[in-house]
């Protein structure tokens, strides 16, 4: 078979999704996305239909796992919600450097490098020059290695680099065939890693946490929540945590608070309540 039905997909997609402790809503408008790689997985073995591929996830507990990687959605764009990076290049990050020597940034769920190296260009072209003693680094993680290699090549079409402010992409990238690829003087701020938020946690605290369009959209209420802990025992206090513009803290958030003026972005102040339910630093 070629295709699976969408009503087929939805039906199949309700039913395994909360089993992989994902949410249904999160993927509802990027559901066919994933549904093309479950039309490709049925026919590697071979299968009728969804049905099928039930009974056999039933029968084969290490299907699962075939199954959780088909889910990670990866769509990402430099500068994706510009209203958020102009928000962090005025208000954020010169909060965040005023009287440091160093900001630290990590980027959860990366994708091919887009936001991490946006972050990186926000702070050469924008703020260094006014922050002349800060050292900048930003760790990009993501649980795809294949999505990370993508990253090492910082190389993009001119589609991913379309946010960008005016001029941005001719003084921070030089075009190469059909692609361009960021000038070696903004690479060695990014560092990339393959870690599962879930799983794995950076070795080192951060002042900036962006972590957008992945717990708070797809993994379930538990997910969300345990991802939230996980980023409360990273963040230093006052510091910061940017989530999507749609998505929202799960409840209770304790120690967050909204950055004023600026939306999808708090702050970290009560400390020892979030980082009681988080992971210890040195756990
Ligand atoms: C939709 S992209 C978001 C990229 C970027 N943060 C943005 O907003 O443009 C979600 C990314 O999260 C990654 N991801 C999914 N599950 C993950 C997990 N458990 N741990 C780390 N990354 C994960 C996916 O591989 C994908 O690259």
């Amino acid at each position: 078979m070629s295709r699976v039905k969408d009503a087929h997909c939805v039906a199949f997609l309700h039913w395994a999704l909360p089993r992989l402790g994902l949410r249904w809503a999160g993927y509802r408008k990027v559901r066919r996305r994933v549904c093309k790689r479950v039309a490709r997985r049925l026919r590697e073995l071979g299968l009728a239909d969804v049905r099928a591929y039930g009974e056999r996830l039933e029968a084969d507990p290490a299907e699962w796992r075939t199954l959780a990687a088909l889910c990670p959605v990866a769509v990402s764009r430099f500068y994706r919600d510009r209203e958020v990076f102009e928000g962090l290049g005025a208000e954020v990050l010169p909060a965040l450097a005023r009287g440091a020597s160093r900001l630290e940034c990590w980027s959860a769920g990366c994708a091919s490098g887009e936001e991490p190296y946006a972050l990186a260009l926000l702070w050469h072209l924008r703020l260094a020059a006014r922050f002349p003693g800060v050292a900048f680094r930003v760790l990009g993680t993501d649980v795809d290695a294949r999505l990370l290699e993508r990253a090492r090549t910082a190389c993009y079409g001119a589609g991913s680099l379309s946010g960008l402010p005016a001029g941005w992409r001719e003084q921070a990238f030089e075009p190469r065939g059909r692609l361009w690829c960021l000038r070696g003087e903004f690479r060695p701020a990014v560092e990339l890693a393959q870690q599962d938020l879930l799983a794995d946690l950076p070795a080192r605290e951060f002042d900036l946490v962006l972590c957008r369009n992945l717990a708070f959209t797809y993994f379930d209420d538990g997910g969300a929540r345990r991802a939230l802990e996980r980023i409360a025992s990273r963040l230093r206090p006052g510091g910061a945590l940017v989530i999507g513009l749609h998505e929202h803290l799960p409840a209770p958030a304790e120690g967050f608070e909204p950055w004023p003026g600026c939306r999808a972005v708090f702050r970290l102040t009560c400390v020892k309540n979030a980082r009681a339910a988080g992971a210890s630093l040195h756990a």
